[in-house]
């Protein structure tokens, strides 16, 4: 198939045009340009910044693809999202659009399935996935075009942007303990970004998935507590967690992992995926940690320099 995908060169991207090209797509990437050495030599780059809706249909002019994955959060509104439909209007065979379990009512009991309402409870982030979902699902009902919509959770893995794991990571090498804000007992579920990109790969053209949205995580739920139990266990070092009062909000930013911070559960089912599609994740939560644990000892990032100048401060408050 000729697959064309937004970003690209970036954690979710990457492993993505792996999963594509191993799969023997031709894959094409539209985005700024800023890292080309992260892709293999085979995928085509369109120069563009998405946000610029006149270059981009200038640029995507004489583009016919199989299938388009937009993955890109620039951050991408749902008007960002029509332009790329527009752009490439009439030559796409099934469009699929990274979405994010952000866009359900946290507010609700969990678990939260495909029928979720979705709410603004995310802010600007989930307006703007709502907004991207609908923008597909109105062509979707409109004219026809196939649409899927994916709302990843949580993604862990090699090259992660996010500090859902390497966080820490950095603190356990070092034999620093770590700050938790809480009683730490709200309920995380991660998804490995390769399992993520196989999904997505798996979807492409499957009439089944059409008009259809699909949670695309892991199967296990787990406290943010015992997250960092799991992470401590896979990397063989001691743990110390030490409770302390969580940040004033509008304060600086505190030291803290994301997953420690924000005071919901997060739990979301992966029947629809599995029944519909026959799609299951490869990777347990240890075997991903393990995983991405050697990915990040073999880019030696246990010696990078990190500033935890906030974090000693804290310390010394909590009286350590
Ligand atoms: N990580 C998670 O836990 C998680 C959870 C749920 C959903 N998601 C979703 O998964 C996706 C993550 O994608 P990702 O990891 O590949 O990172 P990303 O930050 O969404 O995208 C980065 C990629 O997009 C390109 N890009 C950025 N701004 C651009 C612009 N204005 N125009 C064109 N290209 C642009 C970048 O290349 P250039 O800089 O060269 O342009 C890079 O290739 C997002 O949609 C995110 O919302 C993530």
């Amino acid at each position: 198939m000729r697959v064309l995908l937004t970003g690209g060169t970036e954690f979710v991207g990457v492993h993505l045009v792996r999963a594509l090209t191993r799969d023997g797509h031709e894959v094409t990437v539209v985005n700024r340009g800023r890292r080309p050495e992260r892709l293999p030599g085979s995928v085509r780059t369109l120069v563009c910044d998405r946000k610029d809706h006149a270059a981009l249909r200038r640029t995507l002019a004489g583009e016919r693809v199989d299938a388009l994955i937009d993955v890109a959060y620039a951050p991408t509104t749902g008007e960002d999202v029509e332009a790329l439909l527009d752009a490439l209007e009439g030559r796409v065979g099934h469009a699929l659009f990274v979405s994010t379990g952000r866009v359900y009512d946290h507010a609700r009991p969990i678990p939260f399935d495909e029928d979720t309402p979705r709410t603004l409870y995310w802010g600007e982030y989930a307006k703007h996935k709502i907004a991207g979902e609908d923008a597909c699902l109105r062509r979707h009902r409109a004219r026809g075009l196939p649409v899927t919509i994916v709302r990843p959770t949580h993604v862990l893995g090699p090259l992660n942007t996010r500090n859902n794991e390497t966080f820490f990571f950095d603190r356990l090498v070092r034999g620093r303990p770590i700050l938790l804000p809480g009683a730490g007992g709200w309920l995380r579920q991660f998804g490995h970004v390769e399992d993520l990109a196989d999904a997505m790969a798996a979807m492409l053209g499957v009439e089944a998935a059409f008009g259809q949205a699909y949670n695309v995580t892991g199967e296990e739920a787990v406290t943010q507590v015992g997250f960092v139990e799991l992470i401590a266990d896979v990397v063989k070092r001691p743990l110390t967690l030490v409770p302390c009062p969580p940040p004033p909000a509008g304060g600086p930013s505190a030291p803290f992992g994301q997953n420690l911070l924000y005071e919901c559960h997060a739990v979301y089912t992966t029947s629809k995926i599995r029944g519909e599609l026959g799609i299951r994740p490869r990777y347990t939560l240890a075997a991903g940690v393990a995983q991405t644990f050697e990915w990040y000892l073999r880019e030696g990032l246990d010696r990078r320099e990190i500033d935890f100048s906030l974090e000693d401060a804290l310390l010394r408050a909590a009286g350590r």
